[in-house]
């Protein structure tokens, strides 16, 4: 149980983000608490994660760069080739020091919904997921994800959702990030529905 709530929540994310950052967030957090109902996880926990997941979404390359310093966050070769998905990491860090009180769970949802995690709660999956299929998402599959919400366990879930998002690296020849394989071969791979 966090002691910030999520109306002083969303009132901090309100002050802080662009307008077009906090309706995504809005989205991401009623997402999630929808997803986590329907798998009887921490409703509570699951929208103050979806709303604070983007804490720093708003937040320049270099400043990430800067920040992830300040907050201690461990900075690889790599994560400065995409320092874009530091934002989940820095903005956990930096949600850590503002609300000392924030729960743990919470935390590592923020962290890990842009790469994935070798651990990930069933909180942190739903984010990932709920980032992916809030309702203004559109692409290729995303009805198919829709859809899939309580048709299936979460874990499938988190796995049908995180093959749909590496599969878009790939089209578009991104860089994998190393975490990304690290998620993929210890959450996805050989694993079947
Ligand atoms: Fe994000
Ligand atoms: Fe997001």
């Amino acid at each position: 149980m966090s002691d910030l709530s999520f109306d002083e929540a969303l009132a901090a994310v309100d002050e802080r983000l662009s307008e077009e950052s906090r309706e995504h967030c809005a989205r991401v957090s009623e997402t999630a608490g929808r997803i986590a109902d329907v798998y009887d996880v921490d409703v509570e926990a699951a929208r103050l994660a979806g709303v604070l997941h983007d804490w720093d979404r708003d937040t320049s390359a270099d400043e990430l760069l800067v920040r992830a310093a300040a907050a201690g966050v461990d900075v690889t070769e790599e994560d400065r080739l995409v320092p874009y998905l530091l934002h989940s990491r820095v903005g956990a860090a930096e949600l850590a020091e503002r609300f000392p009180g924030l729960d743990e769970s919470v935390l590592e949802a923020v962290a890990t919904h842009t790469l994935g995690a070798l651990t990930m709660t069933p909180v942190a999956k739903i984010v990932y997921v709920a980032d992916m299929l809030e309702p203004v998402r559109s692409y290729s599959g995303v009805e198919e994800l829709r859809d899939a919400v309580g048709t299936c366990t979460l874990d499938e879930l988190f796995r049908r959702a995180y093959t749909r998002s590496l599969v878009r690296v790939l089209e578009r020849r991104r860089h994998i990030h190393r975490t990304t394989v690290e998620t993929w071969n210890r959450h996805v791979a050989g694993e079947r529905a």
